[in-house]
């Protein structure tokens, strides 16, 4: 029914990578997170791979999903990282990754953030203003260090992506505009604190369409001539992150087409290629597992089941009016329906598939709501005082938990 790591079959239903979710279900409750380490090591490979050709490294970002687990994995097949806060860093500190293998980007960095970056010698600080970049200059002058930075340059390109995940427009709050970054750049040569060692783009995520990202790649190309005619040399060109994936079934540019559409531009420069991919690493590679616990049908409606899962495990539909596909684990016999599929929080927001064709659902079924691995758990919450969700990892026909549900004393355990 699904291909990849998640596949059906009668006897046992979906399972991933060999393991029933009903399996998992029985032992580590729902709602939970399912990975398959096989898919998340496939689709870093594939990405690495795509670029193989140039001098390229592949820094993962980890606002998609930063569970300790997901990142050792991605660590150990030789991936970096791009953080966005100093939660962030701390947490790719912790997972294994070396200063050096870690960019820092971020609209709006603390001063502690910015001084803990410059005390580690990060690969690159992504500096988003020039008040940022004299900030870091200070920071890295009482140190007696120069930090390696990068400016975000915003090239006004239109990402075709949901709006509230674009990120290079004018009218975004991201970067500095593309024309002020030229003399922005020579005056770091007068910033004895600053080392400038790339160049920085991210114009938005979840972007089906390669021609905007060819479009940045040409952009930031040129801006990299300018740059050269001025005498600054830079080590990196940092493409940022964005490429999407099919949430639908609607295809989706791959990595190689990806890396086919800005290679052109950016390998004549000469430049190591940074890339920040997150959601096509980790989106495809776990579901969320739910148990239906209430089914309402009045008069002729549709009917609405109610999942234990909701906005606080996945609140890309909510946030974004975001598609997943959903379906039973093990599916009944009887005619498909539709329905509305709901979380159980007091928000009408609160759904997670509208206008749904499913099998008959009953209390206690399980469902999967698919391509959750990013902005998932990243983005989960304890609103109306939901325990965050249990995570499950499965490799090689076994599965573990790599990150246990919350309890209601840890909830509290900030309070008094
Ligand atoms: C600077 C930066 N890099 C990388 C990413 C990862 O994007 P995606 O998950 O779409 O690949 C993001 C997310 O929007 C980002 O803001």
């Amino acid at each position: 029914m699904h291909t990849g790591a998640f596949a059906f079959d009668t006897a046992s239903g979906l399972s991933c990578d060999g393991v029933p979710l009903a399996d998992i279900a029985a032992s580590a409750g729902t709602p939970t997170f399912v990975y398959s380490a096989e898919a998340i090591r496939g689709a870093w490979r594939r990405f690495d791979a795509a670029f193989g050709a140039v001098p390229h490294a592949v820094h993962y970002a980890l606002k998609a999903n930063s569970t300790l687990g997901v990142l050792r994995l991605l660590r150990g097949l030789g991936s970096g990282a791009d953080v966005n806060s100093g939660g962030e860093l701390e947490v790719a500190l912790r997972a294994g990754f070396r200063p050096d293998q870690v960019v820092f980007t971020g609209v709006g960095k603390t001063p502690e953030e910015l001084d803990r970056a410059v005390s580690l010698g990060l690969k690159a600080i992504n500096a988003e203003s020039p008040g940022e970049l004299e900030r870091i200059d200070a920071l890295a002058r009482a140190r007696g260090a120069r930090a390696r930075v990068a400016v975000r340059l915003n090239p006004d390109i239109d990402a075709g992506a949901h709006p509230h995940i674009s990120t290079g427009r004018r009218v975004n709050k991201f970067g500095v505009p593309i024309e002020l970054g030229r003399e922005l750049y020579r005056q770091m040569a007068r910033m004895p604190g600053l080392q400038p060692v790339g160049v920085h783009v991210h114009i938005g995520s979840q972007i089906t369409d390669v021609a905007p990202l060819r479009r940045t790649a040409e952009a930031v190309a040129e801006f990299v001539g300018w740059l050269g005619e001025d005498g600054i040399a830079i080590e990196h060109v940092d493409l940022g992150g964005g490429l999407g994936v099919s949430y639908d079934g609607a295809a989706a540019p791959t990595p190689a087409e990806y890396a086919a559409a800005v290679l052109p531009a950016v390998a004549p420069t000469g430049c190591t290629i940074l890339l920040e991919p997150g959601r096509a690493i980790v989106a495809p590679a776990a579901v969320l597992l739910a148990r239906v616990i209430d089914v309402k049908r009045f008069f002729d409606a549709h009917a609405f089941v109610v999942l234990d899962a909701g906005m606080t495990e996945l609140i890309r539909p909510a946030l974004y009016g975001a598609y997943h596909r959903i379906s039973a684990v093990a599916p009944r016999a009887g005619a498909v329906a539709a329905c509305e599929v709901v979380g159980p929080l007091c928000e009408s927001s609160d759904v997670v598939g509208k206008n749904r064709r499913l099998p008959p659902l009953e209390v206690g079924d399980l469902v999967a709501v698919h391509d959750t691995g990013a902005y998932g758990s990243a983005m989960a919450s304890t609103y109306n005082r939901r325990p965050l969700p249990c995570e499950v990892m499965v490799d090689g026909g076994r599965w573990e938990v790599i990150k246990r549900r919350q309890t209601v004393e840890e909830m509290v355990g900030l309070e008094r």
